[in-house]
């Protein structure tokens, strides 16, 4: 009885949120953009396949060293993106940015080619949760956008995303975005030398369910280190199997998707782009990150410390 009232109360809660105006449709996919021979490119770029995940989920002291490095080129990469945001720029010229940024600094642009995807970025704007593919589609004002780089160099990926508000949105999504970073961040402040994997999700779910915020299943955190993607898993919903102990030195991200309504998904038939089935918006932010000792260390953040998303820290909780 308790129960069927409490899902009454959320239920009216979801619906008080409208669906996002007008929706997303495909939009035109440009071509591939090119690299040249001199820069190093992964192991997947010729065939599109990363073969199945064969590294440890603990990394060597010399490929965390590469790592800070790979993930200060990733940092900044997205701070240049943000900056380009504006009403009138399509996803396709952010690509173009990202690409340049990369390789700028010797970098390759982690998902070109990987498992075919055909950009260098992913774009994700509004009821897309991730793995928008960029095309011809020009921001709109209010529209909010995910972007999410990953590059690779000197052997190793870094893997981070920010949200970024085109102009200025309404207090739903405004509250979406701030909430999701506040999650992001009580997932990343659980780990440590001996906490649980569990315990990032539990955290995350529980800032979300305290917003009347969703939380997508079907994408969780990684493992990252010289592969994209290893078999290491990291839901970002409080997964009793999921009872690893994490220790010193593993890497990995912590990127929560947190929605507006219901977390449900369908997949364009791009079989990329991921959308809510209600239409609400969507939200995500990432690092990647390795536990240290005592806590962890972001790897995803500039020599002087700083990252896209630092301009939501402290933002207004309640
Ligand atoms: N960067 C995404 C992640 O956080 C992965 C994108 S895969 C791609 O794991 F092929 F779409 F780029
Ligand atoms: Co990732
Ligand atoms: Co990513």
């Amino acid at each position: 009885m308790a129960k069927r009232s409490r899902r009454k109360l959320r239920a009216r809660a979801i619906d008080a949120v409208p669906p996002s105006e007008p929706p997303m449709r495909p939009g035109i996919i440009g071509l591939s953009r090119t690299v040249p021979g001199t820069i190093a490119k992964p192991p997947y770029a010729e065939s599109g396949d990363p073969g199945p995940s064969v590294t440890s989920p603990v990394r060597t002291a010399d490929e965390i060293a590469a790592m800070r490095n790979t993930g200060a080129v990733a940092a900044e990469v997205l701070m240049i993106a943000g900056e380009s945001v504006r009403p009138g720029i399509t996803t396709d010229e952010i690509d173009a940015v990202v690409h340049e940024a990369t390789l700028n600094r010797g970098a390759y642009p982690s998902p070109l080619n990987y498992r075919g995807f055909r950009k260098s970025v992913c774009t994700s704007v509004n009821e897309v949760i991730c793995h928008g593919i960029p095309d011809d589609r020009p921001l709109d004002d209010g529209d909010i956008i995910n972007i999410d780089v990953t590059v690779f160099k000197d052997g190793v990926h870094g893997d981070n995303s920010c949200m970024f508000v085109v102009g200025e949105t309404d207090e739903h999504s405004q509250k979406l975005v701030n909430e999701t970073y506040v999650a992001m961040m009580a997932g990343i402040k659980t780990v440590r030398n001996g906490s649980k994997v569990n315990d990032i999700g539990r955290a995350i779910e529980r800032h979300a369910r305290s917003h009347n915020l969703g939380v997508v299943r079907e994408f969780i955190g990684h493992g990252v280190g010289t592969e994209f993607h290893t078999s290491l898993q990291i839901p970002h919903y409080y997964d009793p199997r999921a009872n690893q102990e994490i220790r010193t030195g593993m890497s990995f991200t912590v990127e929560p998707m947190l929605t507006l309504g219901d977390p449900s998904l369908y997949l364009w038939e791009d079989e990329w782009t991921a959308l809510t089935q209600d239409g609400r918006r969507s939200a995500q932010f990432e690092h990647t990150l390795i536990a240290t000792d005592d806590g962890f260390e972001l790897m995803t953040v500039t020599s002087d410390g700083s990252f896209a998303a630092q301009m939501y820290d402290g933002v207004a909780v309640g």
